[in-house]
């Protein structure tokens, strides 16, 4: 079986972090979120891997992955100029897949469960495809799937609906066969000028080929919003567990759930609750109060500050009696001396404010 992450779109919601790169190499507990996708199918055993990256910074993503090796598959890229749709991405695969079953992994989803069963049930199974559903709070931000619950098959799919039919989101993650290449040819643009992978598996359905479904258990993330990305943060740490590889003050207070890096170093008089991540090479204090749920990246300077639910990435300065809360802070920023209670910030990279 082969996999394709997606890695192209445009990202516009989490403007400005995405001008200067593609929201997929975003990170999440200071592991860019595709590489969640990358390490969930190769755990499942899928290690050929197709990347489609599109028009924003492509470069950042092959420099970042490679040719696969070191994360222990073998990657392909394929070009997508414009982003036309999750099914126009599909249909560039064809060659990559050639006759094989797939799994296709938007590169902004997040989930909990391990892929290795749903694999292993789409290898032996006849459906032409299989797709995940998960409950959730706001359906018309998704496709939707409508079920027949006396014949426990799916209905509808429908791409973000007005008055949505259930409350069940179709995830980010579709066990394909070859035979959607077909399909896609005979699909029209959506209303948002997409080729949209909704309308394939309702063509897919409609042509009375069989699609199977199963519900998520545990937590799924599309990470659409700086708060999708906030929320996937807390949800990733909340299992991050203990792992210590620092130098630290004997008097500074480490609680439980906190990563470290190695040569970070940690002063006296600073607390960091977990769950929490600090990359390598770090200096976090004097007084610096950090947690929970908060993704330090690497060689990052912190003193005098508050932070909770957060993400600095790495290469940033923050020196300023200031709380911050919920808040992106991108690569190589700057944040110097505040008097102000609580601030919120999103900074692209290489920001610098003085306050
Ligand atoms: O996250 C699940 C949802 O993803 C599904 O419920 C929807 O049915 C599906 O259409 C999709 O909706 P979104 O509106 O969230 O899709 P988005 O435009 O954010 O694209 C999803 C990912 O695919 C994202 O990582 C960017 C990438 N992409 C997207 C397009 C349109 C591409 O690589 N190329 C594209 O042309």
């Amino acid at each position: 079986m082969k996999g394709i992450i997606l890695h192209g779109g445009h990202g516009t919601r989490l403007r400005p972090l995405t001008h200067t790169g593609p929201k997929q190499l975003l990170p999440i507990a200071n592991k860019p979120m595709s590489q969640y996708a990358l390490e969930d199918l190769k755990n499942a055993g899928i290690t050929d891997i197709g990347i489609i990256i599109g028009d924003v910074h492509p470069d950042k993503v092959k420099e970042y992955y490679g040719d696969g090796k070191k994360f222990g598959v073998s990657i392909n890229y394929i070009c997508q100029d414009q982003p036309k749709g999750i099914s126009h991405a599909i249909s560039l695969c064809k060659d990559f897949v050639s006759n094989d079953k797939f799994v296709v992994y938007l590169g902004d989803n997040v989930l909990r469960k391990s892929l290795v069963d749903y694999v292993k049930k789409f290898q032996n199974s006849e459906s032409d495809a299989i797709i995940l559903l998960c409950k959730v709070d706001e359906p018309q931000r998704f496709g939707i799937a409508e079920l027949d619950k006396t014949l426990g098959t799916i209905k509808k799919i429908i791409e973000k609906p007005k008055i949505p039919a259930s409350d069940l989101a179709v995830i980010g993650i579709y066990f394909l066969t070859p035979k959607i290449f077909d399909i896609i040819d005979q699909l029209k643009p959506s209303w948002r000028g997409e080729l949209e992978i909704t309308d394939a598996l309702q063509l897919l359905m409609d042509k009375k080929n069989k699609i199977e479904y199963d519900l998520v258990t545990g937590w799924w993330k599309d990470t659409g919003t700086p708060e999708d990305i906030i929320h996937a943060n807390k949800l990733v740490l909340d299992s991050i567990g203990t792992e210590n590889q620092f130098l630290i003050d004997a008097d500074s207070t480490i609680k439980d759930g906190v990563v470290i890096g190695k040569n970070t170093e940690i002063s006296t008089d600073s607390l960091i609750v977990g769950p929490a991540i600090i990359g390598e090479n770090c200096k976090i204090g004097p007084a610096v109060k950090m947690g929970p749920y908060v993704s330090i990246g690497k060689n990052c300077i912190l003193k005098n500050c508050n932070i909770e639910n957060s993400i600095i990435m790495n290469d940033c300065t923050i020196n300023t009696e200031t709380n911050f809360s919920c808040s992106i802070i991108a690569h190589g920023s700057e944040i110097l001396d505040s008097k102000t209670e609580e601030n919120k910030f999103l900074l692209g990279e290489r920001s610098s404010i003085q306050i």
